[in-house]
């Protein structure tokens, strides 16, 4: 059954090669899956050749997890892994058919990667952008071809969660959604088309969720009292838990691009504006028995 709103998959191109801007913790989850399930070349590019390395270096140890665990043949571990390079050079992605980036959440840096990219891909490649919360119209408009840019928006961790959002900018054309849906089925996600909107459909609510019980340690709340009072309802992590796997940053970003599009309903945590800017990224240690415990650093900072 064609999903709500996918166009026709007649429109979709045929993807090849596969180029990923960005190495961190998204891309590379993103270069693993892409190479695991597309079984084509994959190409990663970032700003050092450090981060690539690094990168490249995450897939491949992936990889090797997977023949450990059997789920791959080790012939099939060896194949996977030469499909994956890195190169700084961006003429690499000349003939990637679908290009994604998970770069920095800032609609400048998105705009100028995709502006960049330009120079180097063919005219009918897609560009797809994994923004949290951005508008994909924004990034699109400067573009010559806005009509190939779309939304595909994963979470984290990648590998394990099944959701999708693919989202149409305004000039996005049918064959770009057609696609990202195509794309999106043989990545075997659970793909949904939604709306151009700030922070889309599940961040939207993620945000208000995370948001509120950091206000209420910015109001005083303990911080492991307003962590776990949801614990009865089974939650599969808990909200700060989720806050250190999303990433600290990405998660001030989005509530500040959400506080500036609805400001009577988002507010933005000090606590967590405090917690970023002394850059910290972990909320919880563990112990050598495994238990959890606040970050002492972490606790002095939070007030
Ligand atoms: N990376 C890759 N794989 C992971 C992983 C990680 N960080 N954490 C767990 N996994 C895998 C495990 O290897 C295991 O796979 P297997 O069954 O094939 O061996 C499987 O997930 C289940 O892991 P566990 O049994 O160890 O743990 P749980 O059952 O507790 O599940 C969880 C872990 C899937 C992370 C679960 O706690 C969960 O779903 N948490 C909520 C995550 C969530 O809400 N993410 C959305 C964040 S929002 C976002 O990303 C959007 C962005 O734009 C901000």
């Amino acid at each position: 059954k064609r999903p709500a709103g996918a166009p026709d998959k007649a429109l979709a191109r045929q993807v090849g090669k596969v180029g990923i801007v960005g190495a961190g913790l998204m891309a590379s989850q993103l270069a693993l899956l892409f190479v695991r399930r597309l079984k084509v070349p994959v190409v990663l590019t970032d700003v050092d050749q450090q981060r690539i390395d690094s990168g490249v270096g995450y897939v491949h140890d992936e990889i090797g997890k997977l023949a450990a665990k059997k789920r791959v043949s080790p012939d099939e571990a060896n194949r996977l892994k030469a499909l994956v390079s890195g190169s700084l050079d961006k003429a690499a992605f000349a003939d990637a058919d679908f290009v994604i980036e998970a770069v920095f959440e800032e609609l400048g840096v998105k705009r100028q990667v995709f502006a960049e990219l330009e120079q180097h891909v063919s005219p009918e490649a897609i560009l797809a952008t994994n923004t949290s919360s951005l508008s994909v119209t924004a990034m699109a408009e400067q573009l010559q071809h806005p009509e190939r840019v779309v939304g595909f928006h994963f979470f984290n961790p990648v590998a394990v969660l099944p959701l999708l959002e693919i989202v149409r900018g305004e000039r996005t054309d049918d064959a770009a959604l057609a696609t990202a849906f195509a794309v999106g089925k043989q990545l075997k996600k659970s793909c949904v088309l939604v709306k151009d909107a700030p922070a889309f459909v599940v961040n939207r609510l993620l945000t208000r969720f995370l948001g509120e019980v950091l206000a209420s340690v910015d109001e005083g709340t303990p911080f492991e009292v307003a962590d776990s009072a949801l614990d009865p309802l089974g939650l599969p992590m808990s909200p700060l838990t989720l806050l250190q796997l999303v990433g600290p940053p990405v998660a001030l970003h989005v509530a500040e691009t959400m506080h500036e599009a609805f400001p009577d309903r988002f507010g933005v945590s000090e606590n967590l504006r405090r917690f970023v800017e002394a850059g910290k990224r972990a909320v919880w240690t563990w112990d050598e028995q495994g238990n959890q415990r606040l970050d002492p650093e972490v606790a002095q900072l939070w007030q």
